[in-house]
């Protein structure tokens, strides 16, 4: 079965290729490369190769913008013409920065939005109409009771995560439609982090990174200084914020889980948590940071980052039931493999 998956190269798609090729599916890529590495997709064909013995193993990767309406329709073509039709599509394309959201909001809502519209209106065209998309907890804003279930309420409160419930809305009037048969799954990602446990992928943020993960691998591979954390008077047990970190290869497991559950129906939209359903603070995630690598974290306190929540944590129950799946790696085994990752890569792809 061939899956399209726009976006593949980057950080949760790279992963979620290998555990796609690892499962027998065959991949095409279609990526920019706006925020990705040629060197990603070519050392997940180096773990399937190494992992599985298989030497006749490929993706097909499109370097190409998701706008590009002839570019996707393309590969439609192609597999259609050599009678492997693509089936379904797993859809990371997008910019992701909340703070370049505020500073270029249409640059965001035209990749995003525009982008998937684009995709969409080609999938329907050839009759493809499986789609599993890249939904975020930043659509739930922070006056939520907590955890966080998929009926909370939507309140983003930045562009990129009204980009994001805007095609939301898209995905939801498509699957209203009264002629075609949609089978969609918005996956709702709390914080992915960590790395596959071989070490030879992972995140590979470009500059300075903004989330937390990379920040602390960098602070131990002393590439940058030190890390400021955002406020120390939270209401929380320690004063720092808490979140659901989520090992990236759980999260690209789900992936193939939210599939294999689209494909018993002949018609479905779902909306689905993926989180651990477990709350850190800061100070608990660079204390285990610390612990199981055996390293030491420079930091001090900042004052509180605008925009940040106190707490988010997922009710990932739904997930849970609907699609036999539940994250496997606890945060010790995020701490590792993503340390591992930096040792092994300290400029990562670069
Ligand atoms: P990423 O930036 O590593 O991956 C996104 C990929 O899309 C990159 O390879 C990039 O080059 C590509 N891309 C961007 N714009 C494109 C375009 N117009 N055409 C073609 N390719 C394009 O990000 P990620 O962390 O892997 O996130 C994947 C998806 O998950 C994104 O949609 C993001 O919004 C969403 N998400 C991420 C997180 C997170 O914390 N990483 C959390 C929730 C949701
Ligand atoms: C985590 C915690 C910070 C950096 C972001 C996006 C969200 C989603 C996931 C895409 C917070 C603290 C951070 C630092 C710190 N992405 N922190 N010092 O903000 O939960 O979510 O990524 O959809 O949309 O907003 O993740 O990793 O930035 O922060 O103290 O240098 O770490 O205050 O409590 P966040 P993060």
């Amino acid at each position: 079965m061939r899956i399209l998956v726009p976006g593949g190269a980057g950080f949760i798609g790279s992963h979620t290729c290998l555990a796609l090729l690892e499962k027998g599916y065959e991949i095409t890529v279609i990526d920019s490369y706006i925020n990705s590495h040629k060197k990603s997709l070519q050392r997940v064909l180096d773990i399937v190769k190494r992992n599985n013995r298989v030497k006749n193993i490929s993706i097909d990767i499109e370097i190409a913008d998701i706008r590009d309406e002839k570019a996707v329709e393309k590969l439609f073509i192609r597999y259609k013409d050599l009678g492997n039709p693509i089936k379904a599509v797993i859809h990371f394309a997008g910019r992701k920065s909340v703070q370049e959201s505020v500073l270029d909001p249409l640059l965001y809502w035209d990749v995003n939005v525009n982008g998937s519209i684009n995709l969409l209106r080609v999938m329907d065209k050839y009759n493809c109409r499986t789609i599993v998309f890249s939904s975020s907890a930043t659509i739930y804003g922070f006056s939520n009771s907590l955890p966080l279930k998929e009926n909370s309420e939507i309140k983003p409160i930045n562009p990129y995560g009204r980009t994001k419930v805007a095609i939301e809305q898209i995905l939801n009037d498509t699957y209203n439609n009264q002629t075609d048969k949609w089978k969609i799954a918005n996956l709702r990602y709390f914080n992915p982090i960590g790395a596959h446990s071989s070490g030879i992928i992972g995140e590979s943020p470009i500059g300075i990174p903004n989330n937390i993960f990379p920040y602390i691998t960098q602070v131990a591979a002393g590439i940058l200084d030190q890390l400021s954390i955002f406020g120390q008077d939270w209401p929380t047990l320690d004063g720092t914020c808490v979140r659901d970190y989520i090992h990236v290869m759980d999260l690209a497991e789900g992936h193939i889980a939210a599939l294999e559950y689209l494909n018993n129906f002949e018609k479905k939209l779902v909306n689905l948590n993926l989180g651990t359903g477990l709350g850190t603070s800061v100070l608990e995630l660079i204390d285990t940071f610390e612990k199981v690598n055996n390293v030491k974290i420079s930091k001090n306190f900042a004052g509180r980052r605008i925009g940040d929540s106190c707490k988010v944590v997922a009710d990932n129950c739904l997930a849970l039931s609907c699609l036999n799946w539940s994250p496997k790696r606890d945060l010790e085994k995020m701490c590792l493999d993503g340390w591992k990752w930096q040792i092994l890569n300290p400029r990562g792809y670069d």
